[in-house]
Parts: C-alpha cells; structure tokens; sequence
C-alpha cells in the first residue's frame, strides 16, 4: 500500500472536475487502488474519499464512519448508483479533503437506496441515512466532477476556494 497525494481546489480544480469512468472489472489492481485510497484516507484523516481525490478518473469511492474508539470499519464502493432518494431533505455541515479547512452545509435527501460492487466485485444493495447517507452523496458528486462548494451559493464557492488559494501559499 502507499500514500497518494490528496488533489485541491487550489492547483488542481481541472482534474477534480472530471467525471469518472466506470470500472469494468474489480480485479487485484483495482483492489490495490481501493487500499491506497484507504491508507491516504485514513493519513488525512478523513471519512471518505472519491478516486478522482487523487486523480483517477475511476467511480471507486472509499469510506470510514466508524467514530473514534470504534474499530475501524472500511466500506469500498465500485460504480455505485443510486436507486431512490427520500423527498425529504435535510441540512449536513460537509466538509472535504480537497477544500480543507472549509465547513458549510449542505442540503441533501436524507435516506437513499443504492446499489454497487463492493471489495470482491458482488453486488450489494442497501439504504443509507443520516451521516452514510450524507457521505455516499457527497463522495459519489466526486465521481461526477461535483465538489460540496458547489451546492453552496456561488460567493460562498468563490470565498472557499480563495480561502484555500491563500492558505496554500502561505505554507509553500
Ligand atoms: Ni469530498
């Protein structure tokens, strides 16, 4: 396994908007993408991450919701789709490893139906509420070239984005 970088909004805007292709076969390749993608998601730390985070254009998402003390408890998504979602809706404070440092809410359904490959290729159907439900929507945006900041209004977007501008320069 190894450590991949985490792309930004700040120098890497283009590739994070792309949308994703979909994964023909889940074979011993993309299982070694699957736990780098965990090892850097858990390096971050964070709770989810999308392929495209660290520039492949591939629907594989990887994800965590174990809180702290719990064992950890890692979810792999390959082309995950999603079959229903509630008309209710509900605000989420998102945040992302791709916008760090910026928190805002978001307003998303709160209960979807989905459907996907998981680590070894079968096909798992399944809902989601509350924080999963919230992740899966969140990380499957990646996947279509979509950030959090873009359900945000476009002064809040442009606010982040220059946030993180400015905060990359001042570390570099
Ligand atoms: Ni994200």
């Amino acid at each position: 396994m190894s450590l991949r970088r985490i792309l930004t909004v700040d120098a890497d805007m283009a590739v994070l908007k792309q949308v994703s292709e979909p994964v023909a076969v889940v074979d011993d390749d993309l299982r070694r993408l699957m736990d780098d993608m965990l090892e850097t998601m858990y390096a971050a730390p964070g709770i989810g991450l999308a392929a495209i985070q660290i520039g492949v254009a591939k629907r594989v998402i990887v994800m965590d919701l174990a809180g702290k003390g719990q064992p950890p408890a890692p979810r792999y998504f390959v082309n995950p789709e999603i079959l229903w979602s509630s008309e209710e809706t509900g605000p989420w404070e998102e945040g992302c490893l791709s916008v760090p440092d910026i928190y805002d809410d978001v307003e998303r359904p709160i209960h979807v139906r989905l459907r996907y490959l998981d680590y070894h290729g079968a096909v798992v159907e399944e809902e989601a509420e509350e924080l999963y439900a919230v992740c899966i929507q969140h990380e499957m945006d990646h996947l279509n070239g979509v950030l959090f900041i873009d359900h945000l209004s476009r002064l809040k977007r442009e606010r982040a984005v220059s946030k993180v501008k400015k905060a990359a320069r001042a570390e570099a």
